[in-house]
Formats: C-alpha cells, structure tokens, sequence
C-alpha cells in the first residue's frame, strides 16, 4: 500500500540537489507568504494538457515541447517572450502539417528557474563558492553576495512567470497566433534559409492547404480555432519549497494539483525512487515527466511508473529520453519494449539536447547540432522498429540568433561560438537550428506516415 501523501511528505525523504539556505526563518517566511499567493495556472488547465497528452500516447498528436535550459531575471523582456514563441508557432505549424495531427505545444516557460548541478560548490583560483542554481536561488555572478542562497528570489521568479505567463496567453489568444501570420513567417524562414530547396516542399503544400481552405470558406476570420492555440507552460520541479507553496487543492475535483505550471518533471538527476522529487510528483495530478538516460534499467523504470502513475493513466506521465546520439540504440529499445509489454501508457518524448553536450577546443560547453538531428532520427527509428509511437521532442532552444550549438544550415563553428553565447547555463539552439530542426523532424514523422499507409494499404 502507497504510503499518505501531502504536499509536505517529500520533507522526511532524502534528497539530492538543495540548495542551503543559510536563514531558515527567511525562507520560512518566504514559503508561507507564497502559500496564500494566488495560483499561476489551474487545476482545469492541467486537466486539459493531459487530455491532449493521452491523445499522444494513443498516437493520434505529437507533443512540442521547448524553451529556455533556464529562464533568467535580466533576460525578462517582452521581446525575448515574443521571439520564443514566434520561433515556436512556426514549428508547430510544419510539425502539424507533418504528422497531419495535432501538435500539443508546451513551453519550458514562466517556472524554469531551478537547475541542478554536478558539484554544489565551484572553485576559480583559491576562491570556492557555491555553484549557481538558477535564479530563483541565487545569482550568476561569482561573488559571495550573488551566489548565497537568497529566499526572497522565489517570491520574484513567482512574479516573473505570473507577467510570462499573462503576455503568452495573450499571445496564444489574442491574435498573434493566427496561422495565417504564422505562416508567413514561415515562408519568410524558408526564403532567407541556406537549405530553402529542402524546405519548399513542404512550406508550398502549407500554402495549399491553407489556400484550399481560404477557398472553402474557411480562414482565420470565419474559423476562431485557426486564430488561436492552446499553449501550456512546464519546468523542472527541482525547487520543492517553492512546489509546495503553490500546490493546491483543486475545489472541482478534490485533488491535488501543483499551480506553478501546468506540466512538471522529474530531472534525471533527483529521480530516486524512495527519495523527495519522485514523493512529491507521486501525490500531484499535473501531467508528469520523467527524464530517462542511459543508467536508467527497464526493472527501475518500471518501478518508477508504478509509483509516479498507479492508474496507469494516458497522459499523466511522460517519459523524456535523453541518452546521447550514439547510445540511443543501446538503450532505448529495451525501456520502450518492457513499458509495451507490461502495457503502460505513457507518452515517449525524445530530448535530444542533454546527451549531446561537449566541451569546444575554445572551452564552450555546445551541442552539435548533426548530434541533436542524430538522436531524434535514431529516436523515431527505435519507435518505427518497436511499433511504437515517437510521441515528441523537448528542445532548448531560443527565439535569438545566438551562437550556442555549432553547425545548423548557417554552420555556426567552434570558432563563431564566442560572438553571441548568452545562455546561462547549457547552450542552446537558436531561431534558425530550431526551426530547422522542426522541418528535420517533419520530414522522419512523413516517413512513419508513408510506412503506416503502406502497412494499411497492403493489409487491405
Ligand atoms: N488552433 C490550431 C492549433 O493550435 C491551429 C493553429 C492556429 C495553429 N494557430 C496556430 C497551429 C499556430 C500551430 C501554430 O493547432
Ligand atoms: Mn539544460
């Protein structure tokens, strides 16, 4: 029998990654002033997202999942808001198209602030300090000052994703969202690209699905679903004072729901099955994900989805595969073989950035982007050979031209990496590579589309 669970009960459980606040009563204060602050999403929404995301795991919508590695206090303008989700729009549309079925779109936004990391103090010459953990625990900066765990930081990445969140409903609703901008945003991409020639293909067969419908009657002025889109926000619940504080019964159902974004996951760091991230995911009825890589065996694995979803439920777990573009084949076929067999329902995502990271000649933590591209394609492989649904993709990414990953239709070099790296913590793709990589994906979803066809046509 699962033990009770409160939103309180990941306190006994060991656990990895806290950050050590050197004022407890501060961030008492904190927690209990956040406590009686008013939700940031709610329990209708996240109900919502995972009825969209038991769609994916039955195979019938494809999830998009991206954004920041972690949001940031000085990066908090409208325009890098505006950019990220112009870029993701776009993506959206080719992937749509694509796999000719829904695509449920979820931003790494408005909550991801919490990173873990591999040491918990960082030395430069005879100084050490401890490691930066995101903004909503301490500053970037190496000085004592900036790197001491501050409480009073929750409280701003609290407001921080509450304005986020506020102008990308905006944006999801009011306007900016209409397929047909989203659109031309699109050929314009595809127009100024190095690879336009592969692009065409499949930006000329938008224009004529949209043109066919414009000619039907059908268009964004006659059609509210075609200017507007429901966009859901997720991070890494990493930081479980700040969950606690903000997770709430929902009055409509009685349940308990996490109200810092619609969807959470457990990072592959803190995914311990008797240990405080998994106790708290386990109580809340948010969509779920959990970051599978290379050390995770399919017995463990299928421990943690008895736990973290008992109901076996469609659409409240997600696993998020991040193995590395060689180790995919290794790895992967035995988890999605085991979560088949013992008849699971989960939806597989493919992470392609975790794995893929390596250290520059000029110092420069990148990502190659043929790796990324690489680990997707082996990804949809495994599933194609296993009969199993590729159900999405979770990319860093940002709507700038920043030179973080190398290659990319532009063939950003190790040498180029130094002009615009902004990130704060991993690198990630920029406007052009995630796009890119959008019509890369598009066209491995085309292919499972033919197979399955044959596969109808000669059954038939
Ligand atoms: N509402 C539909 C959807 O979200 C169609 C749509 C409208 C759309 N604007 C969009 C799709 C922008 C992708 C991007 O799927
Ligand atoms: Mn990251």
């Amino acid at each position: 029998m699962a033990e009770k669970w409160t939103p309180e009960t990941w306190r006994s459980k060991p656990i990895q990654q806290v950050p050590d606040y050197p004022d407890k009563a501060a961030l008492d204060a904190v927690e209990a002033k956040l406590a009686t602050y008013p939700p940031l999403v709610f329990a209708g929404e996240a109900r919502k997202l995972k009825k969209q995301l038991a769609e994916v795991a039955e195979g019938r919508a494809f999830l998009l999942q991206g954004g920041d590695c972690t949001e940031s206090f000085a990066e908090h303008r409208a325009d890098n808001i505006r950019d990220f989700f112009r870029v993701f729009l776009q993506m959206a549309v080719v992937l749509t198209y694509a796999a000719a079925s829904p695509v449920v779109k979820v931003g790494r936004i408005a909550g991801q602030f919490a990173k873990p990391r591999s040491a918990p103090m960082e030395k430069i010459g005879d100084v050490e300090l401890p490691s930066y953990r995101g903004d909503i625990i301490n500053g970037i900066d190496f000085t004592e000052a900036e790197r001491t765990p501050d409480p009073v930081r929750m409280e701003m990445a609290y407001r921080q994703s509450a304005a986020t969140l506020n102008l990308i409903r905006a944006f999801a609703q009011g306007g900016f969202a209409n397929l047909d901008h989203v659109h031309q945003w699109m050929l314009s991409f595809v127009k100024d690209s190095p690879q336009s020639s592969r692009y065409q293909d499949i930006a000329d067969r938008i224009t004529e699905a949209l043109d066919f419908m414009r000619a039907c009657g059908v268009d964004p002025d006659s059609a509210p679903q075609l200017r507007s889109t429901d966009f859901f926000t997720s991070h890494e619940a990493l930081l479980l004072g700040y969950e606690e504080a903000l997770t709430r019964v929902d009055s409509t159902s009685g349940d308990w729901y996490s109200t810092t974004g619609h969807m959470v996951w457990i990072g592959y760091r803190t995914r311990q099955i008797d240990h405080a991230h998994v106790e708290f995911c386990r109580g809340i009825k948010n969509p779920i994900g959990l970051k599978c890589g290379p050390s995770m065996e399919p017995d463990n694995l299928l421990r943690l989805i008895d736990v973290l979803n008992p109901a076996n439920e469609a659409g409240h777990l997600t696993l998020i595969a991040r193995f590395g573009a060689d180790k995919v084949y290794d790895h992967l076929p035995a988890l999605v073989s085991a979560v088949e067999r013992e008849g699971r329902k989960v939806v597989w995502s493919c992470d392609p950035m975790h794995g893929n990271t390596i250290k520059a000649a000029t110092g420069f933590k990148t990502r190659p982007f043929e790796r990324v591209l690489g680990e997707v394609e082996a990804f949809f492989a495994v599933h194609r050979a296993e009969g199993t649904h590729p159900g999405g993709i979770q990319v860093e990414m940002t709507g700038k031209a920043v030179t973080e990953c190398t290659g990319g239709a532009r063939a950003i070099s190790e040498d180029d990496l130094s002009a615009r790296y902004h990130t704060h913590c991993d690198p990630r793709l920029n406007a052009d590579q995630a796009l890119e990589l959008a019509f890369l994906v598009a066209e491995n979803i085309k292919k499972e589309r033919e197979k399955r066809h044959a596969g109808v046509a000669a059954a038939s």
